[in-house]
């Protein structure tokens, strides 16, 4: 049986009461879908209560901790060691669409490592959590990367790159085109840490995207990683947070989705 850890059952009520602002925004949202402006505006605004929610709830119950958040300044952390690393909304666009792919997203890095994740998505009502070295769950349910051994076999899924440069654009669509030529088949679902908890859940076999930030990533490579897969940069190395480029899957595919991006 799942039993959390004090660190996840703060992480998780933090995000619980986030998320009650957050469905009734997602329900709300529909209603503004004839003005572009007032949909945009209005979830803008709706991310930034939820960021201040969970900052709130979090620094409450560990006030040494520091903040990394994606709507506001960085808090350094007064233990100088910890730190909560906070995507409020991840699938803005989503949200903004009515389309119900989004999700919360908090991390804990602790001395430079990553050592607990959550991700919330309110509108499945599905808790993705994982403590290092204790394993991961969605819900009161283990989690565990796909079995799956042949990319021809696997459904893959990627994000936009944020870069508006034509060589990269020109790079993605190759990268896409050989993908979705050697594989199942390719998904870009618009919520990275979702997109890593599937693939945590086996529900995607791999999973890959450069320019990301922080907070898009840090929750979900702890539920990867503790899911028995392997979370590295699209080089191959280690996950380096500040550039941001993610490349995970189940233990057989990791490394041939690697291979097939290489050099595209
Ligand atoms: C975005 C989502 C999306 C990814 C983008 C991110 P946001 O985060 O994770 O899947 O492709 O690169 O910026 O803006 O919805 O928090
Ligand atoms: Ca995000
Ligand atoms: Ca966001």
């Amino acid at each position: 049986m799942a039993r959390r850890s004090p660190l996840i059952a703060v992480m998780a009520a933090a995000a619980d009461r986030a998320a009650r602002a957050l469905i009734r925004d997602f329900n709300e949202v529909e209603n503004l879908q004839v003005s572009k402006k007032g949909a945009n505006d209005f979830v803008t605004a709706a991310d930034l209560r939820a960021e201040r929610t969970l900052k709130e709830e979090l620094a409450k119950a560990r006030p040494g901790f520091g903040f990394l958040t994606e709507e506001s300044p960085a808090v350094e952390a007064g233990d100088g060691r910890s730190r909560f690393i906070v995507d409020p909304l991840d699938g803005t666009l989503n949200f903004i669409h009515s389309v119900p792919q989004a999700c919360i997203s908090i991390a804990v890095e602790q001395d430079g490592e990553l050592v607990a994740g959550v991700v919330f998505d309110p509108l499945r009502d599905e808790l993705f959590w994982a403590e290092r070295g204790r394993g991961a769950y969605v819900n009161r349910r283990r989690l565990r990367v796909s079995r799956r051994e042949r990319l021809a076999d696997c459904l893959i899924a990627h994000g936009r790159a944020r870069s508006d440069r034509p060589a990269d654009q020109t790079r993605l669509l190759g990268q896409m085109g050989h993908v979705l030529r050697h594989t199942r088949d390719l998904r870009r679902m618009g919520a990275a840490a979702l997109d890593l908890a599937y693939v945590a859940g086996g529900r995607f076999d791999g999973f890959w995207e450069e320019g990301l930030m922080p907070w898009d990533i840090a929750a979900g490579v702890v539920l990867v990683r503790e899911a028995g897969g392997y979370a590295t940069g699209t080089d191959g190395g280690p996950v380096d947070l500040a550039t941001g480029s993610v490349l995970a899957g189940n233990p057989h595919v990791h490394g041939q989705l690697h291979k097939a991006l290489a050099g595209r």
